[in-house]
């Protein structure tokens, strides 16, 4: 069954702890946190201590998305945070292998991640080496954007590579998945789904949630 992975990036800050309850009991299986510095991305959101604050209110893993320069230097303070799953940009990476091992060092799951205009090739050289890839569907930095189509291209290769070396890291998809796009994902291969305006932006969670697993199954 497609997993649905809330990005608390479009929750209430103001009741961060509430709200994650919410799409806990309305069917998430991830909580997705986006990290985000103001270099690697426009926009800065929340650090380590957050994670730590909510790493009490849930029993879902945490998928830490880290949109941000220099990784290696805050791995550590994710990990010993709470997180259970850390992305990292294959863009901020220049010794890539080196910060995976880092994260999987950290007892933590590793994923990499590449922007919309980065070609899934780029990922080739660690495909055997992560727990998952994500791919964006938009350019990160903000909630609300709309999908860009070209990446399914690219979740197809990459499900395809997975398949061929026998391999079995999730493929996750974040940016733009509503129940129509979704559905995009989940055929070209995607297993976890990240959404957050889509989710946060309906008076009803649980209902948002099923409305993206059934586009996704349809
Ligand atoms: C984008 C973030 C996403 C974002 C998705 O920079 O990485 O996780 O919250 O938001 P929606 O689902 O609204 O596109
Ligand atoms: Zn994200």
């Amino acid at each position: 069954m497609t997993k649905i992975a809330p990005s608390i990036l479009s929750a209430d800050f103001a009741k961060l702890g509430e709200e994650i309850k919410d799409v806990e009991q309305g069917g998430a299986d991830y909580i997705h946190v986006d990290v985000m510095d103001g270099h690697f991305v426009p926009n800065i959101t929340i650090g380590p201590l957050i994670v730590d604050a909510i790493k009490p209110v849930t029993s879902l893993p945490l998928d830490v998305h880290l949109m941000i320069k220099n990784p290696d230097d805050y791995i550590q303070a994710f990990a010993k945070s709470g997180a259970d799953i850390i992305t990292v940009h294959q863009e901020a990476c220049v010794h890539l292998h080196r910060t995976i091992q880092l994260i999987k060092d950290n007892g933590v799951k590793a994923g990499v991640v590449i922007n919309p205009a980065t070609p899934a090739e780029m990922l080739q050289p660690v495909l055997g080496d992560v727990d998952l890839v994500l791919v964006m569907t938009v350019n990160p930095g903000f909630g609300g954007q709309t999908f860009i189509e070209s990446t399914l291209t690219k979740i197809e290769k990459i499900a395809k590579w997975r398949s061929e070396l026998g391999l079995d890291f999730e493929i996750e998809v974040d940016g733009g998945v509503n129940p129509e796009t979704a559905q995009l994902c989940a055929r070209a291969g995607a297993d976890v789904l990240v959404a957050g305006s889509a989710i946060f932006n309906q008076a009803n969670r649980k209902a948002a949630i099923e409305a993206i697993r059934h586009g996704a199954e349809g």
